[in-house]
C-alpha cells in the first residue's frame, strides 16, 4: 500500500520541474544583490527580519507577510531583487513570466494558473515565487473585446484566490503599475516602489559596472551627473559597453584615445526605454562630450587578482 499523502516527503523537484513551464528556476548562488535606495533596503531587512521572527510575531497576534508587489519602471532590479531576497532565505526563484500564463482559449488562463498553483503546492516552502511582470494577465488576444474581459476576469479571479491560498512567499512585480487591478494589488502583503536611482545608487551602480577599470570618484561623480534619470539597467549597459569597447575597438583597429567618442558610440547603441525620461547623456550628447573629456583617457585596468580566470 502506498505511503499515506502526510507522511510523504514533499517533492520539491517535481513542483519546481512543472513550474519551469511558466518560468525559469533561479537558483540561489547565481543572484546578485541589487543597489537599491535606502528606504527599499529597508523595507527588504524588515521584511526579512520579520519571516524569521515568526515565533515572537505569532506570541502576538501576528504572522510574517508572506507576499509583496514590487514596482516601479523597467530595469530598475525587480526581478533581481526577488533573486536576491530568496537567495537570502536560501532558496530557489521561481520566476514566472506572467504572459506564459496567458492562452488562446477560453479558461486558458485560468487553468495555467490553477496547473502552476497546483505544481508548486509541494514546494511552497521550499521556494520562493515571483509572478515577474504580472500585469501581463489578461494581455488581450482574442479579437472579441467582451470575450475577452471575461476571460480576463476569470483569470484574475483564480489568481487572487490562488495567491491568497498560497501558502509560501509570493513576490509579484509590474512595471504598469496603474494597470493593475485594485484587488489584485490589495492582495499583496505590502507594495514595494522600486524607483528609478538617485545620485548615490547611480554612483555606486557605476562603480560596480566599472571594475576592473579605475575612474576616480570624480570621474564616476561626473558620469553620474550626465546619467540622471537612467535606469541601473541602462548604467549596466553604458559601462559594460564601455568595457567591451576598451577591450575589442582596439582589436577591431578602432581607436580608444577619444572618451566622447567611445561614449558616442555606446549611447548610439543603447537607448533608455522609450517611457523613461531620457538622461541628460543621451539628450544632448554634445554638452556633455565637452565635460567627458574631463576624464583621464583610457582608464587604466586593476591588476587581475591571482587565481582568477
Ligand atoms: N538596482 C540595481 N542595482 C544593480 N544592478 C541592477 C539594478 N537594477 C537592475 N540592475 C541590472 O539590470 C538588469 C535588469 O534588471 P531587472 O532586475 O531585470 O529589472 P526589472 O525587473 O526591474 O525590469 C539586471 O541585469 C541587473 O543586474
Ligand atoms: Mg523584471
Amino acid at each position: 500500500m502506498s505511503e499515506p499523502a502526510r507522511q510523504r516527503k514533499p517533492d520539491l523537484s517535481k513542483g519546481l520541474d512543472r513550474a519551469q513551464k511558466f518560468g525559469t528556476i533561479l537558483m540561489p548562488h547565481e543572484a546578485e544583490e541589487p543597489i537599491l535606495a535606502a528606504g527599499v533596503r529597508l523595507a527588504i531587512y524588515e521584511w526579512l527580519t520579520e519571516i524569521r521572527s515568526r515565533g515572537e510575531l505569532e506570541a502576538v497576534g501576528l504572522t510574517p507577510r508572506s507576499t509583496a508587489l514590487l514596482y516601479g519602471p523597467p530595469g530598475t532590479g525587480k526581478t533581481t531583487l526577488a533573486h536576491h531576497l530568496a537567495a537570502r532565505l536560501g532558496l530557489p526563484l521561481v520566476a514566472v513570466q506572467s504572459e506564459r500564463l496567458v492562452g488562446m482559449h477560453l479558461g486558458e488562463t485560468g487553468r495555467n494558473i490553477a496547473e502552476l498553483f497546483d505544481g508548486l503546492a509541494d514546494a511552497e516552502h521550499g521556494c520562493v515565487v515571483l509572478l515577474d511582470e504580472i500585469d501581463g494577465i489578461g494581455s488581450t488576444r482574442s479579437s472579441d473585446p467582451q470575450a475577452c474581459a471575461r476571460e480576463m476576469n476569470m483569470a484574475l479571479t483564480t489568481l487572487l484566490t490562488r495567491v491568497e491560498a498560497f501558502r509560501g512567499m509570493c513576490i509579484a512585480a509590474t512595471n504598469r503599475k496603474e494597470s493593475l487591478d485594485p484587488a489584485l494589488w490589495r492582495r499583496f502583503g505590502m507594495q514595494i516602489s522600486v524607483d528609478l536611482p538617485g545620485g548615490e545608487e547611480r554612483f555606486a551602480i557605476l562603480k560596480r559596472y566599472a571594475v576592473p577599470f579605475d575612474f576616480c570618484d570624480e570621474d564616476l561623480d561626473l558620469i553620474t551627473d550626465i546619467t540622471q534619470g537612467a535606469s541601473p539597467a541602462l548604467l549596466r549597459q553604458l559601462m559594460e559597453g564601455l568595457k567591451r569597447a576598451l577591450v575589442l575597438h582596439p582589436r577591431l583597429g578602432l581607436k580608444i584615445d577619444d572618451v566622447a567618442i567611445v561614449f558616442r558610440a555606446i549611447t548610439s547603441a543603447v537607448a533608455p526605454h522609450p517611457d523613461l525620461p531620457q538622461p541628460p547623456l543621451w539628450k544632448s550628447f554634445e554638452t556633455h562630450a565637452r565635460k567627458l573629456r574631463e576624464i583621464p583617457w583610457p582608464p587604466a585596468r586593476q591588476p587581475q587578482k591571482k587565481g582568477a580566470a
